[in-house]
């Protein structure tokens, strides 16, 4: 490789972990020879491989051809026509599923609601019915700030039902955030709830929405669930209450048939720098990848429960809690709070008592389960689990173990799935019944899925050799643009590498073709003219008994040019002192080597995160280079942290 972006790799992991010969005798993938002749048949032909999983979708018109390729810009299945709420309800409903259960519900305070496919379809068809009472047409866009309740997916379909495009907004997001996503996607009507619950304390999710719309001169209606019964504004004339809408709604609507390219959802995610991209994802494509995933990746049955504990205000939310399972016919869990309400058992307690079969969860989840403590989970039979998995960030080994030992009581298959809000479902994953798993890699691509590992100017890198992650084929779910601003989708996927997508993570490839990724490669420091994945860094540190979580940010350094600076979380009560931060140094020089020895280390009570649970290094960049914070902090969870981190400094 002649240029190369030199991510020096620098964790060396040898732990292998072959599926049991049980697992795959079941699986729906039997074997690692099994994966890569698929492999091999999709890589020759991904239009054919594609196609043939859209065919277990219902359309209503057979598409004419699968792939029109304009780069940067796919079309999927032209020509074909669906409707997404169709093929997640209604095909159902001429099986034995239509008394299935497709949503089992349990809010924070402890109540439960099963909604079967039949009881789910009613309730879509009324709702879609409200939004055209209330004048929501084809190609609209209506936001949802809501809970997790089941109304959040009934909106959700209800909308796919009728060709409204939706943009699910987090209900942590503030009123300012809450503005800019609505105006930037021109949102005619917004459904919302009185409030919600969360470890306990009310979120008044409509109060916020009160505090945005005075900014958003497009929203003509607001919808209001009540799930809290507190004491809210009801203006008259655009609010309305959705029980009082829906009692009066009719429970027939038609799913509307829909051109395969037709907008689906916009999602927002933040970008390093300017105002959050609206990233959008279309109807036939999309469905045809989520569904294919979650049935290949989870090894879905009908039998299963299958829990994966994302809100919905994110895209694991959009594609594995609510499109991929009920496309499939699954029984889906779904949970409205905290994991620590009203005690630090709350998960444990939820797979004992409905005996989830498959938990897929967030490795930042996994790290705060450690640092609880496995008594928690001792606490609770969860012997129904036989499948795990993760998402959002490179899994560090010792949380891997942990999540294998603790949880999986060794027998359960670990499926480490790496993907973006862009990529719109998981393109890297091992397939449980055939893939050998070695902790902290996401494993083999899927099949389909043409990636691959290049320098700057495109050319492949070799075996371990850090680079740029790329995707050299279109694939079906894949972003079709940024919402109204198609050069900013150009330039910010497809101009950095010549012909390429780049997802903006560095990785390597192991000698067993294995992905390694190894961050966001703005995350990369630069000591001495070696780039290190904070990633490795991060990991070394967690693996030391003491340590809980921890977060490796570049300094500037007149010497070094960047400086590696650490923040630091400990298990349960230990204190951090001096002989602990030589400790560690010394531990990490003896993990990784002398170069990524942290150069500052920072204990802290907790880190600045996002609130879908991504540490904020761009903050931490700021704290460690002694730079007032600036700029956009409307995604950290918990502000005060950063005040503490603050304080702190030396
Ligand atoms: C990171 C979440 C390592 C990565 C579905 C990616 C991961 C970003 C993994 C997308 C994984 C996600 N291993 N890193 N298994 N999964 N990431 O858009 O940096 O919230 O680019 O989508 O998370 O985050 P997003």
């Amino acid at each position: 490789m002649s240029d190369p972006i030199a991510i020096e790799s620098v964790l060396n992991e040898t732990r292998v972990f072959p599926p049991s010969q049980e697992f795959s005798a079941n699986a729906h993938i039997k074997s690692f020879e099994e994966y890569e002749k698929l492999y091999a048949e999709a890589e020759a032909d991904p239009e054919g491989f594609w196609a043939k999983q859209a065919e277990s979708l219902d359309w209503f018109k057979k598409w004419d051809t699968v792939l029109e390729w304009n780069e940067p810009f796919a079309k999927w299945f032209v020509g074909g026509t669906l409707n997404v709420s169709y093929n997640c309800l209604d095909r159902h409903l001429t099986t034995w599923r239509r008394n299935k259960a497709a949503i089992i519900w349990e809010g924070e305070p402890g109540e439960q609601r099963t909604l079967t496919y039949q009881q789910l379809y009613a309730e879509v068809c009324k709702f879609a019915n409200v939004l055209k009472g209330q004048n929501v047409k084809k190609g609209d866009r209506v936001a949802l700030y809501m809970p997790m309740v089941p109304e959040l997916a009934i909106a959700m379909l209800a909308c796919a039902r009728i060709g409204a495009t939706h943009t699910v907004i987090f209900g942590g997001f503030s009123a300012d955030a809450i503005a800019d996503r609505v105006n930037d996607g021109k949102v005619k009507l917004i459904v919302t709830a009185d409030g919600g619950y969360r470890r306990g304390a009310e979120v008044t999710l409509k109060n916020t929405i009160d505090n945005a719309l005075p900014n958003c001169p497009n929203v003509e209606a607001v919808i209001v669930f009540k799930r809290t019964g507190t004491k809210i504004n009801m203006s008259s004339g655009r609010d309305h209450w959705w029980h009082e809408l829906m009692a009066a709604a009719e429970t027939e609507c038609p799913a509307e048939e829909l051109d395969s390219e037709h907008p689906l959802y916009i999602l927002y995610t933040s970008g390093t720098t300017g105002k959050p991209k609206g990233i959008l994802h279309t109807t036939g494509g999309y469905l045809t990848q989520t569904a294919y995933t979650t049935k290949m990746v989870f090894d879905l049955r009908d039998e299963d429960i299958y829990w994966c504990t994302a809100d919905i205000g994110w895209v694991t939310g959009h594609s594995y809690v609510v499109y991929g399972p009920l496309a499939n016919g699954a029984t889906v869990l779904m949970y409205e709070g905290a994991p620590n309400y009203p005690d630090y058992d709350r998960f444990w307690d939820i797979i004992e008592r409905h005996r989830v079969n498959i938990l897929y969860t967030a490795p930042t989840a996994i790290r705060v389960f450690i640092r609880w403590g496995e008594s928690h989970v001792l606490k609770h039979d969860i012997s129904s689990l036989r499948l795990l998995g993760t998402v959002g960030e490179p899994i560090n080994p010792e949380a891997w173990m942990w999540y294998h030992h603790v949880i999986g009581k060794g027998k359960c298959p670990i499926v480490d799935t790496w993907w973006q809000t862009e990529t719109g479902a998981i393109m890297i994953s091992p397939l449980p019944g055939a893939t050998p798993t070695v902790p902290g890699t996401a494993t083999r691509p899927l099949p389909g899925i043409l990636l691959d590992i290049v320098s700057k100017s495109g050319e492949p890198a070799g075996d371990n050799e850090g680079g740029y992650l790329v995707a050299k084929h279109p694939w079906p779910s894949m972003l079709r643009t940024v919402y109204g601003d198609d050069e900013r989708y150009k330039k910010t996927y497809w101009s950095e590498i010549p012909n390429r997508y780049f997802a903006g993570d560095g990785a390597r490839r192991d000698e067993r073709g294995y992905y390694w990724i190894m961050g966001r490669v703005d995350d990369v420091i630069n000591v001495s003219g070696h780039r290190l994945g904070t990633a490795e860094v991060e990991s070394a540190l967690v693996s030391h008994e003491a340590v809980a979580e921890a977060a490796a940010v570049g300094r500037p350094d007149e010497v070094k040019g960047q400086a590696i600076s650490v923040f630091v979380t400990l298990e349960g009560g230990r204190k951090g002192d001096e002989a602990l931060k030589n400790e560690l140094r010394a531990h990490v020089a003896k993990e990784i080597g002398a170069l990524a020895k942290p150069d500052d280390i920072r204990f802290t009570d907790a880190l600045p995160k996002t609130r879908s649970g991504k540490i904020m290094r761009r903050l931490l960049r700021e704290v460690a280079a002694g730079a007032d914070v600036a700029g956009d902090v409307t995604t950290l969870e918990d502000l005060s942290v950063l005040e503490k981190l603050r304080d702190d400094e030396d």
